[in-house]
């Protein structure tokens, strides 16, 4: 058994999939571990790092990848990248597969069985894969940071002789994996909390952070989360009560950190025109959705804009941000997730098909995009 970690391509990328933490765990699987040369570099992993954990540095992606049965990918792979995939390898990764059903039958013509890990289902079996927990986790906290770092004030109240510093007002729209660690990062870092999102679960989660719950707690709020635990779409009357509520308490925050997500949809537009029009000129917006449409109307992917003084913040790839963190983390999802596709004893692969965390996350199989949600569109 072959695996390869080929460096990722996209310059916006400096995650790696694997860590030599992670490399010793597959050599004692029984896998040989092809490693091209600096893929840990942006992590902050060096070449001879891998090797003392047992990995091959390969010289480029057609040698990590020559024979591999499975690779291990932070993105997609792309048409250039998969003609050095053999038919049949396996491919793991963050396939980003909504709106991409191009891009999985081009997969699926590469003859290459992807597994996305956005897909898993959220059991708690499957917790510690749970790749959009771990990041949307660092992206939560890196979202404060940042907000810090471009407010012209101080978080923390502060009595001084000179005079005392009010403590910031942070609001968090979206209280998920990421909205509740931003909310925990802006409280210890001593700012006045609050926090909203249409799921009646989430308020007793916000409260034991020591966050205020803002939301409009009508009858269908209380029914507005799905089985898996996810947001539901709310109705035209929902999202008009709620931008009514949100406009009054945004004119009177410092930092707005928004998060809000629907799988599969475009983000929630959250954050107006004219409420950020409304907001103190030196308050600060940090949109996580950014790269799903944002939930401000404002913000634009990759820049910080200044909207009269107000900052929308619209960063792509919050986790990248914290690349060495992120990767160790992300690494341990996937070994976790390539455990359950190997045999320990005969110590080959033995993919369970019909595990329903292998068959939640199956994309693409024997030429064929067989996922539910992208059969349709797929090479089929
Ligand atoms: P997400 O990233 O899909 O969305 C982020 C947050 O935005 C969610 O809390 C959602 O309710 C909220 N949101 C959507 N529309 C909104 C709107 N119009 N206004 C305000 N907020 C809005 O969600 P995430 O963070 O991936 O997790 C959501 C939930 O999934 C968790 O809180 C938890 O209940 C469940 N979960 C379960 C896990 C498990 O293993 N059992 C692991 C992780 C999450």
């Amino acid at each position: 058994m072959k695996i390869a970690i080929p460096a990722e391509i996209d310059p916006g990328e400096p995650r790696v999939a694997a860590t030599p933490d992670t490399v010793k765990r597959m050599a004692a699987l029984g896998a040989t571990v092809a490693v091209e040369q600096e893929a840990g570099r942006k992590a902050g992993i060096p070449d001879h790092d891998y090797q003392a954990a047992g990995a091959k540095i390969a010289a480029g992606a057609k040698d990590a990848l020559a024979d591999a049965d499975v690779v291990l990918k932070v993105r997609r792979p792309a048409q250039s990248e998969l003609q050095d995939y053999k038919p049949g390898a396996i491919v793991i990764g963050m396939l980003d597969p909504y709106g991409n059903e191009t891009a999985l039958a081009e997969i699926a013509q590469a003859k290459v069985t992807a597994f996305a890990m956005e897909l898993l289902p959220r059991i708690s079996r499957a917790q510690g894969m749970d790749v959009l927990s771990s990041q949307a986790n660092l992206a939560g906290y890196r979202a404060v940071i940042d907000a810090a770092a471009v407010f012209g004030r101080a978080l923390p109240m502060m009595i001084t002789a000179a005079g005392t510093v009010p403590a910031a007002r942070a609001f968090v729209m979206g209280a998920g994996v990421a909205g509740l660690q931003a909310i925990a990062t802006a409280r210890r870092m001593g700012a006045v909390v609050t926090a909203t999102d249409v799921r009646p679960a989430a308020k007793e989660q916000v409260e034991s952070l020591g966050a205020k719950f803002i939301a409009v707690e009508d009858e269908e709020f209380k029914a507005a989360e799905t089985a898996a635990g996810y947001a539901k779409e709310m109705s035209k009357e929902y999202q008009a009560k709620q931008a009514a509520l949100v406009a009054a308490h945004i004119a009177k925050q410092d930092i707005v950190i928004t998060t809000a997500l629907i799988p599969g949809r475009p983000a929630p537009k959250l954050v107006t025109k004219a409420m950020v029009a409304a907001m103190k000129p030196d308050s600060v917006i940090v949109d996580l959705a950014v790269e799903r449409g944002g939930n401000c109307e404002l913000s634009k992917p990759g820049e910080v804009v200044d909207v009269n003084g107000v900052k929308i913040v619209g960063y792509l790839n919050v986790p990248g941000r914290l690349a060495a963190t992120a990767s160790s983390l992300y690494a341990k999802n996937l070994f976790t997730f390539l455990e359950l596709l190997v045999d320990k004893n005969k110590k080959s692969l033995a993919v369970p098909w019909d595990d329903e965390i292998v068959k939640g996350a199956l994309v693409t199989r024997d030429g064929n995009v067989v996922h539910p949600n992208f059969q349709k569109k797929g090479a089929g």
